[in-house]
């Protein structure tokens, strides 16, 4: 048999030929021997292999250092991600030059260099610091033996151990720190979504509940008792004829703050029903939504029951209302049931009544919950 040949450089000159039938069960043999044996068996012959640096060489510390400083990278702006989602202001509010602007390149940049640094380190490790193999193999195709089993495992301890992971703790700490805060991007979206209750922020306004029907900001505890009247994004009110047959306009409570995020469950589609398809509604009325429509006025909830993207996609033709996430479709002639798609729950109706000047009201807030309500059911 002739053993591989290690030189000061680490580096390995094999033979092309060996003997054939070494046992690989023989204690004398090292990994690499197996390693070579096993390849030798499955027609693979190592013809090159060569560490890329002396072992300790000032060259191999310093790209050690290198691929380090990627992981440690990556660490860091994993925890940037971490820091910013948690505690960086993201309340949105229109018009305001607010830092809440830069939430969402803050996230994206950490991210993305989170998983540049991370993949530049691996390829630079597997560059540089792996040793160079070449080898050449023939493919075939039988049934592994045992013997050929303990060479699948001497190759998969040797392949380990040529990582250099047990002789480089700088790295091994190194990979820990950097991954672990990549671990924590993936989970923090879940666990944030869990712990960030959508309507904390309203608590101490005057007779607000928690109650999960009681919540929107269409409650008259957000107006002085008041009934909420529809205004436009701009905040102007809205008026029957503001809105032609036919039509539909997405409406927000007339309260302050109301079209920002501090309401986000309330944007509601104010749709004008022709005549035919007002009378078909009120034929079809759920007993729940009886006294609901103003004249021929009907509004829905603009948040979908399936994952609370906005059906706001509105067919005239068919009256169906069309949520571009995942093509749920709610029947507007019908409660705003969904016929098909995901979504597995009607769009909740606001009550409306018009005011003593003639502009929409809600008349109360919903009276179910709007939204997919998994958060709170
Ligand atoms: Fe509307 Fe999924 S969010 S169909």
């Amino acid at each position: 048999m002739s053993a591989p040949t290690s030189s000061g450089t680490g580096t390995e000159v094999v033979p092309a030929t060996e003997p054939a039938g070494l046992d690989v069960s023989d204690p004398r043999l090292t990994q690499f021997e197996i390693v070579r044996e096993g390849a030798r068996r499955n027609s693979i012959e190592i013809v090159h292999y060569e560490a890329r640096f002396a072992p300790g060489s000032r060259a191999e510390r310093r790209m050690e250092r290198i691929v380090a400083g990627l992981f440690l990278l990556a660490g860091a702006a994993g925890l940037g991600f971490t820091v910013a989602y948690i505690w960086w202001p993201w309340d949105y509010e229109p018009g305001a030059d607010a830092a809440s602007r830069l939430y969402t390149p803050i996230l994206g940049t950490t991210l993305a260099i989170a998983l540049f640094a991370i993949g530049a380190g691996v390829i630079t490790w597997a560059k540089k610091l792996l040793p160079h193999e070449v080898a050449i193999e023939t493919r075939h195709d039988e049934p592994s033996s045992d013997s050929d089993r303990r060479i699948a495992a001497a190759t998969l301890g040797s392949s380990f151990s040529g990582t250099g992971v047990t002789r480089r703790p700088l790295l091994k700490g190194a990979i820990a720190l950097g991954l672990a805060p990549l671990g924590v991007i993936t989970v923090a979206p879940l666990i944030g979504g869990l712990l960030k209750h959508p309507h904390t922020n309203r608590a101490g306004i005057d007779g607000f509940t928690t109650s999960p029907q009681d919540h929107t900001g269409w409650n008259p505890a957000f107006n002085n008792g008041d009934p909420v009247r529809l205004v436009f994004e701009s905040g102007t009110p809205i008026r029957p004829a503001d809105v032609s047959v036919g039509g539909q306009v997405t409406v927000f409570p007339g309260i302050p703050h109301g079209t920002s995020n501090q309401f986000a469950d309330s944007p509601t589609l104010l749709i004008h029903l022709r005549q035919e398809h007002a009378d078909q509604l009120r034929q079809n009325l759920y007993s729940d939504n009886q006294g609901f429509l103003a004249g021929n006025f009907v509004a829905y909830s603009k948040i979908c029951t399936h994952a609370g993207c906005p059906p706001s996609l509105f067919e005239q033709q068919t009256n169906l209302l069309l949520c571009p996430c995942h093509q749920s479709q709610f029947l507007i002639t019908d409660n705003a049931r969904p016929v098909f798609g995901p979504a597995a729950r009607a769009l909740p109706m606001l009550p409306l009544a018009l005011d003593s000047e003639g502009f929409f009201v809600a008349a109360s807030d919903y009276r179910v919950p709007v939204g997919p309500s998994y958060w709170e059911r």
